[in-house]
């Protein structure tokens, strides 16, 4: 079976009015829609997904914004789809991501950056089953 990964489309980017350009280029690259769903993150979940930096102190202001408004959680899958959909993604922060890639053309920000994606095969089984235990 294909790689899968999850990518959320945070809530910055449904404020924007951004998602049908985000999920375009996904979907223009030629990767495949598993699962699509708009969702609210609670605290439960952002502690969970965000576990490697609960401890750090840019996690606080991380929560509120993710826990602050709707996101799109999908799952996207093909040919070495994890590390395709971070080169789409760009780096973390967004002055100083490529550009080109959806930060890099589209944020501004290291914290309102518009998009999450896995960043390894473990980290992808851990946050689809987080996400999509049915998957
Ligand atoms: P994400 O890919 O979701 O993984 C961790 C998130 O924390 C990251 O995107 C940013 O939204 C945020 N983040 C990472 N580093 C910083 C930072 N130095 N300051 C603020 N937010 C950060």
């Amino acid at each position: 079976p294909a790689e899968r990964t999850l990518v959320l489309v945070k809530p910055d980017a449904l404020r924007r009015g951004l998602l049908g350009e985000i999920l375009g280029r996904f979907e223009r690259k030629g990767l495949v829609l598993e699962a699509l769903e708009l969702r609210t993150m609670d605290a439960e979940l952002a502690d969970a997904h965000y576990a490697e930096h609960v401890d750090k102190a840019f996690y606080p202001p991380l929560k509120d914004f993710m826990t602050g408004g709707p996101l799109v959680a999908a799952v996207l899958s093909g040919d070495e789809v994890i590390s395709v959909v971070r080169t789409l993604v760009g780096a973390t922060d967004g002055r100083k991501a490529a550009a080109g890639t959806i930060r890099g053309d589209l944020s501004l920000s290291n914290r309102e950056n518009l998009v999450h994606a896995s960043d390894s095969a473990d980290s992808a089984k851990r946050e689809l089953a987080l996400w999509f235990p049915s998957l």
